[in-house]
Parts: C-alpha cells; structure tokens; sequence
C-alpha cells in the first residue's frame, strides 16, 4: 500500500483554529493529494476530500461513528450521546423518529407557517425601519419551529430562548468564554425542553398526534420510551438546526446584494429552488465531519487502520473543481442540469438520509431559505446601508460579520 501524505507537525489543533474553513484545502493543495494525515486534538486524523470520499465516509460497512464527536462538540452544539453518535440498528430506528416527521402534509403545513411568520415579521420589521437581518431570522425561525414541533413559545420568551439557541449553535467551533457560554444555555435550552416532554407524557399538555413533540415523548426502543433528557436532546436536534438555517437566510440575502442580477428570476418553484441550493453550495457552514475507521481496509491504495479518525471535507467538496464548473461563482442556474448522486452535493451531509447519517432536515432547510428569499424579494423594500458583510473564513461557523443590516425597511403593497 501507499503511505497517506503526512502533516509532518506534531499536532495541526493550532492550524485549524487559525485557519479554520481554509485549513484542509490549503494542506490539499500544498501536498498535492485529496488524501492526508495530520494529528488534531491529540488524535491521528485522515482528513478527506472529494466526491469519492464521500461515498467511502457514507459506507456503514467501513467508517462507523462511534467515540467520533468530540465532547465538546457534543455539550455545545448536538447534545450528548444524542441521534450524531450512533450506529447499526440503534441509529436505524433513531433515524426512522426523525424522518417519520418528514411527511409531504407535515412539510406542507410548515410551509404555510414559515409564509404566516414572514408576514408578521415583515410589519415588525416595518415599525423598527431599520433591523438585523440574522437575529430577525433566528427569532422568526424557532417560532416557527415551535409552532410547528408543538413545543409552547409565549411572544415575551421568544427572543430570549431564540439568542441561546444561537449561542449554542455559534459554540460549536469556540473554545474559552464562547464554548462555557454555549455549554451553559445548552443546558438550560435542554430543561426547558424535558420539562415540555414530561408535561406531554403525564398528560399536563397536549400533544397532538403527528407532531413532533408527540412522536418523540412516545417514541419507543426496544419497547421504552427514551429517557426525558435524551427525548429533549433530540427534539432540540430538530428545532436547533432550524434556527441555523438564519445563517443561510443572511447568506441569501448577501447574495440578493451582491448577485443583483438574479433578483429577477426567482419567480418560478425551481428558480427559487436553485438559488437556495446554491446558497447552501456557495457559502461556508458545515466544515467537516468526524467518523472512525471500522476495520482495516484499502481505499486508493491507501490503508485505512481500524480506530483511526477519519475527517471528510465538507467545505471543500462544496467547490470542488472536479464536480463544479467554475466553484467560485455564484450560479442557481447550474443547477437546471446537475446530477445529484448523493455523493456530490452534501452540504448536509451525503448518502441516504432514511439509512445513513444524512441529515433528515435538507427539506426544512431549503424551505426555510426559499421562503425567506421570496418574501424578501417580493414583499419587502429595503436598503442596505454601509456596513462590513466580510464572511471570516477561520471562524467557526461563520457570517457576514454585521449579521446583514437593513434600513427603511418596509412591505411592499401588492
Ligand atoms: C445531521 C447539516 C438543518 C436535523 C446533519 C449533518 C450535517 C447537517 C452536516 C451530519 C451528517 C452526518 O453526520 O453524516 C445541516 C445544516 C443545516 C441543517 C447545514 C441547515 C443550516 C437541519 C434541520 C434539521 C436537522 C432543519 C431538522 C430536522 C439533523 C439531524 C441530524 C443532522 C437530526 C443527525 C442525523 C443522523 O445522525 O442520522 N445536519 N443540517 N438539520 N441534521 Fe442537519
């Protein structure tokens, strides 16, 4: 077999963290390899990129994800133990709550939901004239989500719970005073939750059937319902990642500005459609993923140990040159004739959601960030005022650093 090109460095934590969305292509390019080993947060890594890492990271046979999540990710950003770090049959039957919600009627209703909370927010933003786009989003988001998980928000918390659920989410990649923070409302944002799922259990509230709160309070393994707290972790895990969308919505509308030309073909289901994927193509959010090797095996020629870490480059098959025409332009139309094999385009993730661990929310998420361009397109007038809308590349997850101003902001008459 051939050796992996090596980061000859006795550890490269310091180089992401300086680096962060540009670390693994920048090693790419350097070694001339889409395959490399380095040493992060004390541990062997194969870091990889490319459509065909891709596939080998999404077969179950050879990569599980087992003690892959580091801790901290766990505490700040996903919850601990939760749907993220299990295989085979558990993660089977896990995977089968998440993607029971995922229901054409269910989709359906949110979608009326996400148009309903626009309107609202349109006029509140109207009465401030001027507002920030992302936390507007955030808030607008987690009542949606609420509304449509089941899970009681009253107006006077909603901003409160929604800037705690974007701390957890913007903790993820922080260490120091951001990672303590993160970890502190994580827990909070998880009591409020288990004392939802409780209430819903001992018949306190109602749920009704169909809803999200309902299938997980009653959802059962090996004939138990999960225990409250773990129940609360992965209901989050819907609603949380929700609210992340707000990144793409800011992303959107910084592509409505700079990308003006496109403003005018959005009319169609599929303009819109495209122009939401290419959001999600173009700007940088999920960097990478953790996984473990099952058991040895040869891949390229390269040996893959078992219980070595491997790292797939999310970011990086985002802008491959090798899937894309010109990665670095901004483009909805390539998608009028791109082929979608799973592998190719995963800016959440690649494979099959209903099996793998593909994330069971690219539905919500596209959705979210088409009704939000709609409504920003369509009925809202607005200008942009000077401002800085540099996205920092090393930090993690990243934004427009103003968070997308708006000012003489009101709704359209039409
Ligand atoms: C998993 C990204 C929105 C729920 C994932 C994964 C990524 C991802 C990269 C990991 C895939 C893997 O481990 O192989 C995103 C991004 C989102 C988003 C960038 C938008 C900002 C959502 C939404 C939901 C959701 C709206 C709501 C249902 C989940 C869950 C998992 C997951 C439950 C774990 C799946 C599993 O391990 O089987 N997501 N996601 N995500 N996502 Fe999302």
């Amino acid at each position: 077999t051939k050796q992996i090109p090596e980061i000859k460095m006795i550890d490269s934590t310091f180089n992401v963290v300086t680096e962060g969305y540009n670390f693994v292509g920048k090693r790419m390019a350097q070694l001339e390899t889409d395959v490399f080993e380095a040493r992060i947060l004390g541990k062997k890594m194969i870091v990889m990129t490319g459509r065909d890492a891709a596939e080998l990271f999404y077969d179950e046979s050879r990569i599980k994800r087992e003690g892959a999540m580091p801790k901290r990710i766990q505490k700040t950003l996903f919850g601990v133990n939760g749907i993220h770090t299990k295989d085979g049959q558990k993660h089977k039957i896990r995977k089968a709550m998440f993607m029971s919600m995922m229901t054409e009627e269910r989709l359906a209703h949110l979608r009326t939901i996400l148009q309903e909370e626009w309107k609202r927010k349109g006029l509140e933003m109207e009465q401030k004239k001027r507002a920030v786009l992302f936390d507007e989003s955030e808030e607008l988001i987690l009542r949606a989500m609420c509304r449509w998980t089941g899970v009681p928000l009253t107006d006077a918390e909603s901003w409160r719970r929604a800037y705690e659920v974007g701390v957890m989410i913007d903790a993820a990649g922080g260490v120091g005073k951001r990672y303590r923070e993160g970890e502190k409302v994580r827990t909070e944002t998880e009591g409020w939750i288990q004392e939802v799922i409780e209430a819903v259990r001992d018949g306190r509230m109602k749920a009704e059937e169909g809803t999200p709160v309902h299938t997980v309070a009653f959802h059962e393994e090996e004939g138990e319902l999960l225990d409250a707290h773990m129940a609360a972790i992965e209901l989050l895990n819907v609603i949380r990642p929700a609210v992340a969308v707000a990144r793409f919505v800011a992303f959107a509308a910084l592509a409505l500005h700079d990308f003006p030309e496109w403003k005018d073909k959005l009319s169609t289901t599929k303009e819109l459609n495209n122009f939401a994927n290419e959001v999600r193509r173009f700007y940088p959010f999920t960097p990478f993923l953790p996984a473990v090797v099952k058991e040895d095996f040869e891949w390229k020629g390269y040996l893959f140990k078992e219980g070595r870490h491997v790292i797939l480059d999310v970011h990086g098959i985002n802008r491959d040159p090798l899937i894309w025409e010109e990665p670095e332009t901004f483009n909805p139309d390539r998608f009028n004739d791109f082929v979608d094999d799973r592998f190719n385009f995963i800016p959440q993730g690649g494979g099959d959601p209903d099996t793998g661990h593909r994330c069971p929310g690219e539905q919500i998420a596209v959705m979210i960030i088409e009704e939000s361009v709609r409504y920003l397109n369509e009925n809202l007038s607005y200008d942009v005022p000077e401002q800085d809308l540099t996205i920092n590349m090393v930090r993690m997850p990243t934004l427009p650093k103003d968070r997308f101003i708006m000012d003489n902001i009101s709704v359209k008459e039409n």
